[in-house]
């Protein structure tokens, strides 16, 4: 990247759904040429804005620099345009490297092989020119290479994340089915909570979601718990513009927070993972965990919102997991009035058994799963009439 003033292009990739955050996040951070496109959002910014979306983007997966774009038509000419690349510009030989590959509706159709030849195009220019060859590294590479192929149009970058920003460093105990934190930060921003009213998650398994309300509304940076980037490995790594960086993240933490985020769960385990989750994270003190069914749980009073993915039922009867949906919407008019609701919903049909109007749906994906988020505005002229419930 050269100076650390000059402004390249960049790219931030992330999941489906969750585009028109991340160009908001990238463009208060200060990103300019921001655009998004399908799972990915590309921006310009010079290296510190590199380094700051690394630490600040909460929908962010990764950070890509792009070092070249051409069309590609067959393997070897993948294999020429990538050997012309000078590698040893950013990667010595004694170092190590690995290479994803991302494939859409390409003239290829396997990213494993393709991974492959982009990594031998690389080491065998280096062993051209040096006699020598980096060696791969797939786990803690120094140098982490992105190829991004779409029809026959690839995009060769280098990954200036290393491991995916979702994993910010308070996650060591998980759930059965842990929300990824990308996803859970980018319903949150989805659900416009305003940061002033409090929040529950009343099956709220790991955590993840009102761990990450908590980090947003203390105002700590995602990926402060983090201490590795990779960036960091750079040849031209800058350790005084992170350092600056972090230190600014520190001065804008917010002290304690005036409402409540609440969160529970039936499972006892469940709550003491999530309490070892929130310390690591140390928002611990901003968080009320509670062992209690969602049937019997009293949450704060209203205006206020509820955000939570329930279980999916895979290992459930039909019948058991229909009342346990129809048991949700009948919570919620009970106990929820004046509250806003969204329901991060893995199985389709039966979020109709919640039986409320629904007043927005957003598809998301959770994993490879197609999902829906829900909304509901909870007051009284919200319930569908008791015929409107589709029969089961
Ligand atoms: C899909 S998981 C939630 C995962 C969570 N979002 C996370 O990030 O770890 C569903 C959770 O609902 C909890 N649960 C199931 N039935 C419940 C009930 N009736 N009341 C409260 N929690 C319940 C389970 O214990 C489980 O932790």
């Amino acid at each position: 990247m050269g100076k650390s003033t000059k402004s390249c292009p960049l790219v931030a990739t992330t999941l489906y759904g969750l585009e028109d955050v991340l160009a908001d996040e990238l463009e208060s951070l200060g990103a300019s040429n921001v655009k998004t496109m399908i799972r990915s959002v590309s921006f310009e910014g010079d290296r510190r804005l590199m380094y700051k979306t690394n630490l600040w983007c909460r929908t962010a997966i990764r950070i890509l620099r792009p070092i070249k774009t051409f069309n590609v038509s067959g393997d070897n000419e993948l294999y020429r345009r990538v050997k012309g690349v000078k590698w040893s510009d950013f990667l010595d030989t004694d170092g190590t490297l690995a290479v994803d590959a991302v494939i859409t509706d390409s003239v290829f159709d396997n990213s494993h092989y393709v991974a492959q030849r982009v990594k031998d195009a690389v080491v065998d220019r280096f062993r051209a020119e040096t006699g020598r060859r980096p060696s791969v590294d797939l786990a803690n590479p120094d140098l982490r290479i992105n190829l991004y192929l779409k029809e026959n149009s690839a995009v060769l970058s280098l990954d200036s994340s290393g491991k995916s920003l979702h994993r910010r460093g308070y996650r060591m105990e998980k759930g059965e089915a842990p929300l990824n934190e990308v996803l859970a930060a980018g319903i949150l921003a989805l659900s416009e909570w305003d940061m002033k009213m409090p929040l529950i998650d009343p099956m709220c398994g790991s955590g993840t979601f009102v761990i990450e309300a908590a980090m947003m509304a203390r105002n700590i940076a995602p990926g402060f718990a983090r201490r590795e980037f990779g960036f960091m490995r750079w040849k031209d790594y800058d350790p005084a513009v992170f350092r600056s960086l972090r230190i600014e993240a520190e001065h804008s933490i917010k002290p304690g927070l005036p409402f409540e985020i609440v969160g529970s769960d039936s499972d006892r385990v469940c709550i003491r993972q999530a309490k070892a989750n929130a310390a690591r994270a140390k928002v611990n003190e901003d968080i009320k965990f509670e062992i209690q069914t969602f049937e019997k749980q009293n949450p704060p009073p209203a205006p206020g919102i509820l955000i939570t993915n329930p279980p999916y039922g895979e290992r459930m009867k039909t019948a058991d997991i229909n009342a346990f949906y129809r048991m949700i919407g009948d919570t919620l008019k009970k106990k929820y009035d004046g509250y806003r609701a969204f329901i991060l919903a893995g199985n389709l049909p039966v979020i109709k058994q919640v039986g409320l109007r629904t007043s927005r749906r957003i598809a998301l994906f959770n994993g490879p799963l197609e999902s829906r988020l829900v909304k509901y505005e909870i007051y009284r002229g919200s319930h569908k009439k008791k015929t409107a419930r589709p029969s089961e």
